[in-house]
C-alpha cells in the first residue's frame, strides 16, 4: 500500500467522511450575509473553530478541506488550526485552486485557474500540516454545453493539478461538478456526467496518476433544479452508482461527494440509498459543505458564543451522515 492510498483510506474508511469547510473569502461572505453576521476573519474563525473541536470529528471527519485564511489560523488556545484538525485524528486537507474563471471562446462556462505557482504554494501547505488537497472543475447543463472545450480544458488542468498534488506527497481530490442549477432532466445529468467523468480519467491516466491515492468528488445523478420531474431517491441512488461504476476505474479506493445545494436531508437519504445500492468496490461517503454546516450555522448566527449547542448540532448532523456512509441511517433517526 502506497502512502498515499493510505491517506486516502483513512480520510473515509468506518463510516467517516470529509468536512468542506473550504468556502473562499467570497462565498463565505454569501453564507454569513445570510444569516447576518458580519464576515470578518474572526467570525469566519470563530465559526470554523467551533466545528473543528467538536465530538463528531474523532467519530464521523476524516479529513477537512480548509481555505488559505484559515490553515493561517490560530485558535483561541493559541494552536494551530492543523494541529487542532490532528488531534481528533483527522486529516487536514486545502483548497488549491484559485476558482473558476471565464473560459475564453466558450465564455458561458468556466475553466478553474491556480496551476501557475501550484508546486510552491503545494510545499507550503504540505509544511503548515496538509496532507490532502483540493481542485474544482465546474460544469452546467444545458442544450449545448457543457461542450467539449470546458470537458477537455477542466480535465487537464484536473489532472496537472493532481500530480503536482501527488509529487507532494498530497492525495488530490479531483472534484468535477456538474451543477444542479436548470431545468436538465436526470437523463441528461447521467450521460453528461458520466462524459465529464470518463474525459477527468483519461487526462489523469495521460498524466500518470497513481489512481489508488486520489478521491473523487463527484455530484450525484439528479434533474435540475428547474426540472418538472424530479428523480426519486432509489433512481438517484441507482443512477448515481451505474454512472461511477461504469466511469470510474477500479483502482479508486473512494468516492466522496458533493452536496452541491441539496437540503441536508436529501443528501443525507440520498447517501444511504447509495450505500444500500453500492454494487462497487468503492468506498462511497460524503465531502458535504453546506449539508453538514447549514444548521448548525443557522443556530451559531444567532448566539455566536454558544459553541455547546451549535456542536450539538454539527454532531447530530455529522453523526447521520456517517450512519448514511454505511447505509444504515433512516428518518426516525432525525428526531
Ligand atoms: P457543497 O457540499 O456545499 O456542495 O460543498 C462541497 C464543496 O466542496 C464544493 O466545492
Amino acid at each position: 500500500m502506497t502512502e498515499l492510498n493510505k491517506i486516502a483510506l483513512n480520510i473515509l474508511s468506518n463510516g467517516k467522511g470529509i468536512l468542506a469547510a473550504d468556502e473562499s473569502n467570497g462565498t463565505m461572505k454569501k453564507r454569513l450575509d445570510a444569516v447576518k453576521v458580519a464576515s470578518t476573519s474572526e467570525n469566519r474563525l470563530l465559526f470554523r473553530e467551533t466545528l473543528f473541536t467538536s465530538k463528531a470529528m474523532k467519530d464521523c471527519i476524516g479529513g477537512v478541506i480548509l481555505f488559505d485564511e484559515t490553515i493561517n489560523q490560530k485558535t483561541s488556545l493559541n494552536k494551530t488550526i492543523a494541529e487542532t484538525i490532528i488531534s481528533s485524528k483527522t486529516t487536514p486537507g486545502i483548497k488549491v485552486d484559485t476558482g473558476a474563471k471565464p473560459l475564453a471562446n466558450s465564455s458561458l462556462e468556466t475553466i478553474t485557474e491556480g496551476l501557475d505557482g501550484l508546486r510552491e504554494r503545494l510545499k507550503k501547505y504540505y509544511s503548515l500540516g496538509a496532507r490532502f488537497t483540493k481542485w474544482r472543475g465546474v460544469y452546467t447543463i444545458t442544450k449545448e454545453y457543457p461542450s467539449k472545450l470546458s470537458i477537455h480544458s477542466n480535465a487537464h488542468a484536473l489532472a496537472r493539478y493532481s500530480a503536482l498534488a501527488q509529487e507532494c506527497g498530497m492525495v488530490p481530490i479531483v472534484e468535477p461538478e456538474v451543477l444542479m442549477d436548470g431545468d436538465h432532466s436526470a437523463e441528461d445529468c447521467f450521460v453528461k456526467t458520466s462524459e465529464v467523468i470518463k474525459k477527468c480519467f483519461d487526462e489523469l491516466i495521460l498524466h500518470k496518476i497513481d489512481l489508488t491515492g486520489i478521491i473523487l468528488k463527484p455530484n450525484m445523478i439528479l434533474a435540475g433544479t428547474q426540472s418538472k420531474k424530479k428523480a426519486s431517491g432509489d433512481e438517484i441512488s441507482i443512477n448515481t452508482v451505474k454512472c461511477l461504476k461504469e466511469s470510474v476505474p477500479s483502482e479508486v479506493p473512494g468516492i466522496a461527494f458533493l452536496s452541491g445545494g441539496q437540503t441536508e436531508i436529501e443528501a443525507t437519504e440520498n447517501l444511504n440509498l447509495i450505500n444500500k445500492n453500492n454494487n462497487t468496490n468503492f468506498i462511497m461517503t460524503y465531502s458535504y459543505g453546506r449539508a453538514l454546516q447549514q444548521s448548525a450555522l443557522k443556530f451559531w448566527s444567532k448566539d455566536i458564543n454558544n459553541i455547546k449547542e451549535t456542536q450539538n448540532i454539527f454532531n447530530h448532523r455529522a453523526n447521520m451522515c456517517s450512519l448514511a456512509a454505511q447505509g444504515k441511517w433512516s428518518k426516525e433517526l432525525e428526531n
